[in-house]
């Protein structure tokens, strides 16, 4: 069964399609966008030896012709280099206005993509099929799109809705388990921040999930971008409430500019941690209850999550340095530290001019932990 979410933003309103079997589908789907039959890929080279196939012949049997590049796997791949490499791609396969580029991928990709539609002849449309679980409840839905800079992530990019977003979950049959557990921490970060009944589905599901329970993952994206999708009509460029999808993102951040950006700390694990801790200085600060962040902390080890600063590999710089790395932060205004801190279980809110002095002693009792 295929679930269909609505992003409502007007004219630019899209639909999500949420169920198993979508590549497959992928003509039937695509085909209503499209004024003339053929359609231009990125993707990367794993994810094409995995799904490029079955979306050629989804397509092939509808009659629309496929062009597709393929770009090295990896974080690498979202820099100018490539970038260019793509977008000249597609003036070279002569991608003209009224076509649509599609994005075969996780978020490099997708963001990737997403932004050469962007700036292609000053827009074209663009459909996201992410393949991971973190690009199905997170980076393909809002329209973010983008590169990195060398001073920092997603520095570069624009905020360019897709047309159409097309989350198949057998995609994740063919992802190595790391990966699934990563992408699950923007899952359980959905339940954190605006949703305590969904956690609880999560305490209660998210091992048969992550194990591969097809319909349990169906539902659990279904939830996410169903909020995704409301926080966004309400809040399209972030000037408030969207922020909440940030939680966790400030600790990530810094330790993943800490670990180099490698796979010590993927992107999701890092959301993770950073929930554990942006939980912790909550309970610090009087916010919520001490007995919140130890919740929190339970299901992430239940889930065989990274957890803690302990579960990070190798060396971490210590609290000033870190805290030196968050002031780097996009969310960080006139030099005030703010984060998304919770009142609770699904009751997340943005603090403004969160005293440095807390943060620094969170920080430095989770690497005495280590
Ligand atoms: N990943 C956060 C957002 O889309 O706003």
């Amino acid at each position: 069964m295929t679930a269909t979410v609505r992003v409502a933003l007007g004219p630019r309103s899209y639909d999500v399609r949420v169920g198993q079997g979508l590549l497959q589908r992928a003509g039937d789907e695509i085909a209503p966008l499209l004024a003339r039959p053929r359609v231009a890929v990125l993707t990367d080279t794993t994810v094409a030896e995995a799904h490029l196939p079955a979306f050629r012949a989804a397509c092939a049997a509808r009659g629309i012709a496929v062009s597709a590049l393929a770009l090295p796997p990896g974080e690498a791949t979202k820099g100018w280099p490539e970038f260019a490499r793509a977008v000249e791609w597609l003036l070279s396969e002569r991608i003209e206005r009224r076509d649509v580029v599609v994005a075969l991928g996780g978020g490099v990709i997708g963001d990737l993509a997403g932004f050469a539609a962007a700036v292609l002849r000053r827009g074209v449309r663009f459909v996201q099929c992410p393949t991971s679980l973190l690009a199905q409840v997170d980076s393909s839905v809002g329209g973010k799109t983008g590169i990195n800079a060398p001073q920092g992530k997603n520095l570069i990019g624009a905020f360019h809705q897709p047309s159409l977003v097309l989350a198949d979950i057998s995609a994740l049959d063919t992802l190595p388990p790391r990966q699934v557990r990563a992408g699950y921490g923007e899952v359980v970060k959905y339940g954190l921040l605006g949703d305590a009944a969904f956690f609880e589905w999560l305490e209660r599901h998210g091992p048969a999930m992550v194990d591969g329970d097809a319909d349990l993952r169906a539902e659990a994206v279904r939830r996410s971008v169903q909020m995704k999708a409301d926080i966004v009509a309400r809040d399209e460029t972030e000037a408030g409430e969207r922020a909440l999808l940030n939680l966790g993102h400030t600790f990530c951040h810094a330790l993943e500019a800490a670990t180099g950006y490698s796979d010590r700390l993927l992107h999701g694990e890092g959301v993770a941690v950073g929930c554990a801790l942006a939980f912790e200085l909550s309970a610090r600060l009087g916010l919520c209850a001490q007995e919140e962040p130890s919740r929190v902390r339970a299901h992430l080890r239940a889930m065989g999550m990274v957890t803690d600063l302990a579960d990070i590999p190798g060396d971490l710089p210590d609290a000033d340095a870190l805290l030196a790395l968050m002031a780097q932060d996009k969310k960080v205004v006139d030099g005030r530290l703010r984060f998304v801190l919770a009142r609770g279980i699904g009751a997340a809110f943005v603090a403004e001019d969160v005293p440095p002095e807390a943060v620094r002693a969170v920080l430095r009792d989770a690497l005495a932990g280590r």
